[in-house]
């Protein structure tokens, strides 16, 4: 196939010039393979962008988005609705944990996390505390690139450029300690008194002045870093003893990646807001969502007339992302991939962790089916080991991902053991060939 002009798309997060230089284009997708634009097969060992769940082109979704494009392609939801978006509604608040009653509906990770800011002040002016303003993130954390997700990240390189940041927002430490962590199959054992900074912020601050918490339950962006034993469950205890909403961003571990329909289960937490996004369609349709219990709900609609929440989107509850989420769902439960998800992450997490001792291997980290191996830099090349294993790999079969000098990995849940071995061989391969070259 000739390749289109390159040059007009300005892309993502994106090393522009190099990736223009040297492209690499998918063209077709099924089951956990994507074929690239010379005809290669390629081994999908990252559900494209942690949200491919129930591996490509499922026909139960593809036919649903065809058959509602045909009947109705869109319908306006402010002031207006469509039944479908009601129907996915009720069954997406029926398949999230007890505690969750609703859901606002937007287009993407970023607009979910936004939202559930928005909402934490909203509710808190609601029920009478307007001065709890004060957003907390953590280091190292990730929630999306509109401007409240990108100020409460935890990355500077995603944060400088565009400082100032909002103000009323501070941070938590990251959980992930090199010394004391490295290599922990699983959550580790050390760090869930990091959790008790959230007491040193309520004395500088006030608790009457903090509005939220917002946390991954697992950092993916960052490079899987898995929170320590009996953190989430501090920090949840010292959200509940100050009034302070805990928001998980479920983006990456919601729909079955941590091997319970989401990490509020697996970890039997009562987030008061969770934001869910990518596995929610199978990545088929944009889609985002923030799912709250009904206290918020009722505090909010309760108190205002008129147009109780004045925030949305033109494109909120799209009827094809409604049709899509719904056909995803009936997969979810008709599969029970999070069970699956569950069986095979024994074996991932052994057969990563034999990573160990392969060249330049400084850490291994890995939940559910998220893992990551962090590799030594390059002196004064930052990024550059990585992005090399991560275009060997490419070139060998496996698409992989690469964040700083990280390989994360984030297999369809329908994965099997023969695309583990070839997943984990491949990478294996890729880091010897650093070894012999560097
Ligand atoms: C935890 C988390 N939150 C939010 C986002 C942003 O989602 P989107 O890219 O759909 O806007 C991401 C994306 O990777 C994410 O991992």
């Amino acid at each position: 196939m000739t390749l289109p002009p390159l040059d007009s798309w300005w892309m993502p997060f994106t090393a522009n010039a190099a990736f223009k230089a040297d492209p690499r284009l998918l063209t077709k997708a099924s089951g956990v393979y994507y074929e690239s634009v010379d005809g290669r097969r390629i081994l999908d060992s990252v559900s494209g962008l942690w949200c491919v769940n129930a591996g490509h082109g499922r026909p139960e979704i593809t036919e649903a988005i065809a058959r509602q494009t045909a009947e109705m392609d869109f319908a306006p939801s402010f002031q207006m609705g469509h039944p479908l978006a009601f129907e996915f509604a009720e069954r997406l608040c029926s398949f999230a944990p007890k505690h969750i009653a609703n859901v606002f509906f937007s287009n993407s990770g970023s607009e979910a996390v936004d939202t559930a800011l928005k909402v934490a002040r909203i509710y808190h002016r609601a029920r009478g505390e307007p001065e709890r303003t004060i957003l907390i993130g953590r280091e190292r954390g990730y929630h999306g690139s509109g401007f409240g997700g990108t100020a409460v990240g935890g990355f500077d390189p995603y944060r400088v450029p565009f400082a100032p940041m909002l103000p009323d927002v501070a941070h938590l430490p990251a959980t992930h300690s090199p010394e004391e962590n490295r290599f922990s199959p699983g959550q580790p054992k050390w760090g869930a008194e990091l959790a008790n900074h959230l007491e040193s912020l309520v004395s500088e601050h006030g608790e009457a002045r903090i509005a939220a918490v917002i946390v991954e339950p697992v950092a993916g962006s960052a490079g899987v870093l898995v929170p320590p034993v009996g953190y989430l469950e501090r920090l949840a205890e010292i959200c509940r003893a100050h009034g302070i909403l805990l928001i998980f961003d479920e983006v990456i571990t919601g729909f079955g990646r941590l091997g319970a329909t989401f990490a509020a289960e697996r970890f039997g937490l009562e987030p008061d807001i969770m934001t869910v996004a990518k596995g929610m369609t199978n990545g088929a349709v944009p889609m985002g969502g923030t799912l709250v219990r009904r206290e918020i709900y009722e505090a909010v609609v309760g108190a205002g007339s008129g147009v109780e929440l004045p925030h949305g989107y033109t494109y909120s509850g799209h009827p094809l992302a409604c049709a899509a989420g719904l056909a995803t769902l009936g997969i979810h439960e008709n599969e029970r991939l999070w069970e699956r998800a569950a069986a095979l992450a024994p074996s991932f997490e052994e057969r990563i962790h034999g990573l160990i001792s392969a060249p330049h291997v400084i850490d291994v980290r890995n939940l559910g089916l998220m893992g990551a191996v962090e590799l030594q830099p390059i002196e004064g090349q930052p990024g550059e080991r990585a992005a090399a294993v991560f275009r060997r790999c490419f070139d060998a079969g496996v698409l992989v991902r690469f964040t700083g000098d990280t390989i994360a990995l984030a297999p369809p849940l329908v994965f099997e053991e023969q695309h583990l071995t070839t997943v984990i061989e491949t990478l294996g391969a890729a880091l010897a060939d650093q070894g012999a070259s560097r």
